[in-house]
């Protein structure tokens, strides 16, 4: 579902302004060759021209338009809304979709005909019939869930990104990078796309290349878990493991396999999500919004793990230009660069897909008002917690994530505070929900 809030649709005002827009495009129509049919329909067509008019305008500006084709209008009076049926175009001639236009709620004129009084509502919502067309439609609009159990003063809620069709948040920058190189032409059909990764964004990578017909080459660190390799294998990828306790320059570690693959390989395509500005801009158009809608704005702090720094840069900025106020925690795990005061504290470390041992061109560090360190040991009891306590059976990162936000939920208890949740405990069953594991690695 498309949420909108009514000055995306309607413009920026008050109904005045709204009656005074609908009164200039009523004159618009009437004067254009549109007119004299317009003219004899009535009050009804009008409306609904000004409301196709709406609608368009506004998928235009969020991009969605390529999506959508032509769009009729129903009239629904005693609903007190619209219906649109919107054809979809792109990118797979499917259709019809139909909306639910809350947009312009109408009053009917009175029938004497004092004319069309559109107001505004506080919420606009365009509701897609609820068939995806693919499954990288499904992609997005996680839940927001309330961590009441686990602190139970109830102002920490978590965003579960491992609600995605893929398994993670990943799965956003998996499909915003695939279609930036379909539009730059660097992907060309049947071509091979071949990225350095832990896991979850070789998973979102394999699942766009299985649905458009690509080939995925996922290159691994051998510190991440067999479950993760099977996984991207199960989506018909190959997977390349490489040793993790390599410099990145060494010419064996997985970046460097994967620079060599991609020079290699006729027709290969690097999207690198470490450099790649889909990475954070997937998040600045899509989960950023979706925080924002899904709390009403009401959001006071966002604590978000760090890895690429997709995540915090694209939320944190999406959020900061709606209200400069939001604070942003990241959060890293000890042994990464992030949070290391010297270079000697850079080290190894267990917790997967967050932190790095250098700084990515995707991480805006400008975004982060405070930072949170968290050792392996209190993100994985974090881990355990969330799905003893709250049923939320979520990854190491996730639950180290947890373990900083609610340090801040404690220090801010007058503060909404979300907590983002990036991927599933189903990555990590043989390692943190393992006691063997944990034993062995001295977290029991
Ligand atoms: C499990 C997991 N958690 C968190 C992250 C961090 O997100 P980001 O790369 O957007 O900083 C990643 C991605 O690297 C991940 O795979």
């Amino acid at each position: 579902m498309w949420s909108f809030q009514s000055s995306d649709l309607l413009g920026p005002g008050d109904a005045r302004g709204v009656t005074q827009r609908l009164e200039q495009f009523v004159d618009d129509l009437l004067g254009s060759s549109f007119g004299h049919g317009v003219r004899h329909a009535g009050f009804d067509v009008i409306l609904q021209q000004y409301a196709i008019h709406l609608l368009q305008r506004t998928l235009y500006s969020r991009d969605l338009f390529h999506h959508v084709g032509a769009v009729a209008l129903f009239l629904d009076p005693a609903d007190d809304c619209i219906e649109v049926a919107a054809s979809r175009l792109q990118p797979i001639q499917r259709g019809p979709l139909v909306f639910r236009f809350h947009a312009v709620s109408i009053a009917h004129p009175t029938r004497g005909g004092v004319g069309p009084r559109p107001f505004l509502r506080e919420r606009v919502t365009l509701r897609p019939m609820d068939i995806h067309e693919d499954i990288v439609a499904a992609i997005g609009n996680t839940p927001l869930v309330r961590l009441g159990r686990i602190h139970p003063s109830g102002n920490l809620v978590a965003k579960l990104e491992y609600l995605n069709p893929g398994g993670s948040t990943k799965d956003r920058i998996a499909l915003g990078m695939i279609e930036r190189a379909e539009r730059n032409g660097w992907l060309q059909p049947g071509g091979t796309i071949i990225e350095p990764t832990s896991g979850n964004t070789g998973v979102g990578l394999a699942m766009v290349a299985a649905l458009r017909g690509y080939k995925l080459v996922a290159v691994m660190a051998d510190k991440q878990s067999e479950e993760k390799r099977a996984l991207l294998r199960a989506y018909g990828a190959e997977v390349v493991v490489c040793p993790t306790d390599v410099e990145p320059e060494d010419p064996r570690s997985y970046y460097s396999v994967a620079d060599r693959l991609t020079r290699e390989t006729p027709g290969a395509y690097r999207p690198d999500q470490y450099s790649n500005p889909a990475n954070p801009e997937a998040h600045y158009r899509q989960t950023g919004p979706e925080l924002w809608e899904q709390t009403e704005g009401e959001l006071d702090v966002v604590v978000i793990g760090l890895g690429t720094g997709g995540s915090v840069s694209g939320i944190g900025r999406y959020l900061k230009e709606r209200k400069p106020g939001v604070w942003i925690v990241g959060v890293d795990p000890q042994g990464s660069i992030y949070t290391a005061e010297t270079e000697d504290d850079v080290t190894t470390y267990l917790t997967e897909g967050v932190g790095e041992d250098f700084w990515p061109e995707t991480y805006d560090i400008d975004v982060v008002d405070q930072f949170e360190m968290v050792t392996d040991a209190e993100a994985f009891a974090t881990t355990r917690r969330l799905s003893e306590v709250e049923g939320i059976f979520a990854g190491g990162s996730g639950g180290m994530a947890v373990a900083g936000a609610l340090r801040v939920a404690n220090e801010r208890p007058d503060d909404l505070v979300v907590v983002v949740l990036p991927d599933s405990g189903r990555n990590y069953v043989s390692k943190i929900f393992n006691d063997d594991w944990m034993r062995d690695n001295g977290f029991l």
